[in-house]
């Protein structure tokens, strides 16, 4: 027990103090048999919690990861397993220069696996000041710049850039890829596709689904399908729209009514504090996001609402080029399910919605990104013209 307690330990995490804090779970998953892996972790804040993912590519000799994650024991030795069969880690991909959830790893993965070449999205930010490279932790000699200095493994893979685009604080790029072998498209945060059962990394620890299950914080976390389900269904209303349109933060006295219940005293509880009130059809607006019994294929719906508003043909652009690769068959992103089927087909649809009168309609779970994407319009932060 404390031998796994120790495997889970992560020392840098208060770099980004995000649950589950310094223990993270690592779960390997198999996506396509023999070719491609999946490394999953927690991320999240106040339980609001949604696995993220590192994907491990087999190469002609070696292995390639996209989209670095912090390197517990448990993540490096779930590693070396595959090592072992198919041989060292040759290349490693930060393909974002957006997301901070992808690059806070980065680092520590490069000072373990000492050899792998680096290739970093073009733009690496850092915030509030920007820095050289090596002064975040990536040694510059042995870094490359995508598309500046070349792609990497231009026989198995076709990488295409989506972006640049200026956010103000920083900006929006990320590049994805398009590997000949397996058919299999990789994106970071640009498309996912999520469905209704919860990730398979919540068998370790359903807690976060569990005390988002209930209405109140008296209630105690009960541990079914039937909670597991609606806890899931709610953390993927607020990673999508940050507050769902049919939440409403409760007044601070009523709040504190139903908290500190006996046995509910406790940290994993939250000490009983539950600042959340659904309404009662809280469930209405789920058909839009969260497909059934198949992943629901979509543009992220934070990054649809923040950062595609005005530019709506970078995004088109994008999905016209991955339409070339005719017998694309997967979807791997960094978030939600995967693999999820995805062909030319799927990338027509995207851009159908696109250019659809719906596409600038307001649903009211959007309303809380809007008002912050008019705000931060208004204060400056974001610029006039986006397209760089
Ligand atoms: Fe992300």
């Amino acid at each position: 027990m404390v031998e796994e307690s120790i495997n889970k330990n992560w020392d840098w995490w208060p770099l980004f103090p995000l649950y589950p804090y310094g223990k993270k779970k690592t779960i390997l998953r198999e996506l396509i048999p023999g070719q491609i892996w999946s490394l999953e972790q927690i991320q999240g804040l106040y339980y609001v919690a949604v696995p993220i993912r590192m994907t491990v590519l087999k190469l002609d000799e070696g292995l390639m990861l996209i989209n670095p994650l912090p390197p517990t024991k448990e993540l490096v030795n779930e590693l070396e397993k595959l090592i072992s069969i198919h041989g060292k880690v040759k290349t490693i991909v930060l393909p974002s220069a957006s997301g901070l959830e992808h690059k806070i790893g980065l680092p520590a993965l490069l000072r373990i696996f000492k050899d792998a070449n680096i290739w970093l999205c073009p733009g690496q930010w850092s915030f509030p000041i920007n820095l050289p490279l090596d002064f975040l932790g990536i040694p510059s000699k042995r870094t490359r710049i995508l598309f500046e200095d070349g792609t990497p493994h231009k026989d198995l893979f076709k990488w295409s850039s989506l972006g640049p685009l200026n956010l103000g604080l920083g900006r929006y790029h990320e590049v994805s890829c398009y590997h000949f072998s397996t058919r299999t498209l990789h994106v970071t945060d640009a498309i996912v596709g999520i469905d209704s059962r919860p990730p398979e990394i919540f068998d370790f620890d359903p807690t976060p689904l569990l005390f988002h299950s209930r209405e109140r914080g008296d209630e105690p976390l009960i541990d079914s399908f039937e909670s597991r389900k609606k806890g899931w269904a709610r953390l993927v209303l607020f990673s999508s729209f940050l507050k769902p349109g049919k939440l409403k933060i409760p007044p601070l006295k009523e709040i504190i009514k139903y908290s500190f219940k006996k046995d509910l005293r406790n940290r994993r509880a939250h000490f009983g504090i539950y600042p959340f009130l659904w309404d009662a059809d809280w469930e209405s607006s789920l058909f839009e996001i969260i497909g059934e019994d198949m992943p629901k294929i979509q543009i992220a719906p934070v990054l649809q609402k923040l950062i595609f508003p005005r530019s709506k043909e970078v995004l088109i652009g994008w999905l016209e080029n991955i339409k070339s690769f005719k017998d694309m068959a997967y979807l791997i992103p960094a978030h939600f399910s995967a693999p999820v089927e995805f062909t030319v087909e799927d990338a027509n649809k995207l851009i159908n919605e696109i250019n659809s009168e719906k596409w600038d309609k307001l649903p009211e779970d959007n309303k809380f990104l809007m008002s912050l994407y008019k705000k931060l319009f208004e204060l400056g932060i974001i610029p006039e013209e986006v397209n760089i």
